[in-house]
């Protein structure tokens, strides 16, 4: 099982202890481009152009292939970005190197004033870089603007850390020694991250790994090379106010072989991979295979459970959030609903009925509840997966189709009727499709949230106490996350390892989001 969130980054590359592509492509006509039309102007604002650069170490730089970033809510290009060559790879990583010399100097604290004023410059610019998640990663504009507050609450926690990195003080056996832990940074954290994340998560890592005394080299999804710019372009300007090499924070856009390169770099001290459970596996033993660190936040088939005693008032809207949200494409996507069979039939009908009211749109229009898959190639993911369900005895209950309008939109899903134990239930496919499952006691309820491969999260909705603490304990849930009576999505940057438990009647989202 894994799971890595901000408590495991802390552990990870804080600190040493010292006691010791996918890349989907067309080509693009540069009258065409939606940042030339009037509608766009905005993405000015973060210092966009019809050609971008996509290396930056100090100097902007990009002499590489030249990818198209496509919207997937019409498939038009909206404008380009000049990756890294080897060469430029190289060129950075040596500058990073020179440049953790300055920043490891530098007192935590005084580090942590420059995040600072990281998240205050994202908090500036939060709407218009929240537009630009929705226009290149198909999220809805709600969301977009959640990930980039992400990104400031995790500045605002690394601010709080830069002052308080402690370490015990244990008693020595021999007179006149003093036993400490003391901690130094890493050194060179190299981030790779996902496209359906393109901010927060490079934001979960960078924030931390800087008050640590880290330099961060970044490897954004080959798909949305504009937020990786434009994110790189604020961070940029607030070390260069300071007098500090730009290079604390590189960033070197490519595919596969910039991370593929920086997975054997011995230089790279840890690589820090959020992604396909698939790619991850390939990161770890490269990795692992030079005595490297890594960290890794992969795949989650996480499962809602309700009970008899469930608040149906709760759970209609949390399954609702946690399954159609992002379009099924969040990590913490609730991929397996398990419905107590005294239930299961009145729950799946208001779920169902709840799934026919979710406002389908342009996912920047800010009424949209659900937008279109980031890719075509999702799209064929999707609809391969339905397939695979109908043979494997599920029923089609709501959605299903591909819908008929440009970009890359298809129906939200639940499917009915399939085995717990079903192979397509027990693949985790980055998509908006729900199995739900029907279970009669908490035994069986519980060993099927743990029989999955990917553990991340997962939900229980219950008024009693005794299951609550079992759910909580060592026969409980595996995850590492652990939640009572909210969704399995939305976790909030503090508590992202553990339990969050709400003993309220009411559902308010992390990150000020708003769905319904
Ligand atoms: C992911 O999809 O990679 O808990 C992470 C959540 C978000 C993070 C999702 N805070 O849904």
């Amino acid at each position: 099982m894994q799971r890595c969130f901000t408590l495991t980054i802390v552990r990870h590359w804080a600190l040493r202890k010292k006691l010791f592509t996918i890349s989907y492509q067309q080509s693009a006509a540069m009258s065409t481009l939606l940042i030339n039309q009037p509608k766009y102007a905005w993405l000015k604002e973060l210092g966009l152009s019809e050609d971008n650069d996509g290396v930056y170490n100090g100097n902007w730089g990009g002499k590489g292939e030249v990818i198209t970033s496509y919207c997937p809510a019409n498939n038009e290009p909206i404008a380009r970005v000049r990756q890294a060559t080897m060469a430029e790879y190289e060129e950075t990583v040596q500058k990073l190197r020179d440049a953790w010399k300055v920043w490891a100097d530098i007192p935590a604290p005084k580090r942590g004033e420059i995040v600072r004023q990281i998240g205050d410059a994202l908090r500036k610019k939060i709407k218009v870089l929240g537009s630009l998640v929705s226009l290149e990663m198909g999220k809805i504009y709600v969301e977009g603007v959640g990930e980039v507050q992400e990104y400031v609450d995790v500045c605002d926690y690394a601010v709080g850390l830069s002052r308080m990195i402690g370490g015990p003080v244990l008693p020595s056996e021999r007179p006149g020694h003093a036993l400490i832990e003391m901690w130094n940074p890493v050194g060179l954290v190299g981030i790779i991250t996902a496209f359906n994340f393109p901010v927060a998560v490079y934001g979960w890592n960078n924030a931390i790994a800087l008050i640590c005394g880290n330099v961060c080299l970044w490897k954004g999804a080959p798909t949305t090379p504009l937020t990786s710019v434009a994110v790189t372009k604020i961070v940029a300007e607030v070390l260069e106010q300071n007098n500090l090499p730009g290079a604390i924070c590189s960033m070197t856009c490519g595919g596969a072989d910039i991370g593929t390169a920086m997975s054997k770099d011995e230089r790279v001290d840890l690589v820090s991979f959020t992604g396909s459970t698939h790619v991850g596996k390939m990161v770890a033993m490269l990795v692992q295979e030079r005595f490297g660190r890594n960290l890794l936040e992969l795949g989650g088939n996480n499962a809602i459970i309700v009970f008899e005693d469930a608040d149906l008032n709760l759970v209609v809207p949390s399954a609702v959030f946690a399954s159609v949200g992002t379009a099924g494409q969040r990590c913490t996507t609730t991929r397996r609903l398990m419905l107590h069979g005294s239930i299961h039939d009145v729950v799946v009908e208001r779920v169902a009925k709840a799934y026919k009211q979710v406002r389908i749109g342009d996912p920047w229009d800010r009424n949209t509840m659900y937008g279109p898959l980031h890719t075509k190639q999702a799209v064929d993911q999707y609809l391969a997966a339905i397939e695979q369900a109908k043979q494997q005895g599920g029923t089609v209950v709501c959605g299903g189709k591909v819908m008929d309008r440009p970009g890359n939109y298809v129906e939200p899903t639940i499917i009915t009727g399939l085995a717990h134990d079903a192979p397509i239930v027990h693949t985790e496919t980055f998509v908006p499709i729900l199995y739900v499952l029907k279970f009669q006691t908490e035994e069986e309820a519980f060993a099927w949230n743990n029989e999955v491969k990917q553990g991340l999260s997962s939900s229980i909705f219950t008024k009693d106490m005794g299951r609550v603490f079992r759910w909580l304990g060592p026969k409980g849930s595996d995850c590492g996350i652990v939640n009572v009576n909210i969704p399995t999505s939305g976790a909030e940057i503090g508590g992202a390892f553990g339990a969050t438990i709400n003993y309220s009647k009411d559902l308010p989202l992390a990150q000020g989001i708003k769905f319904e």
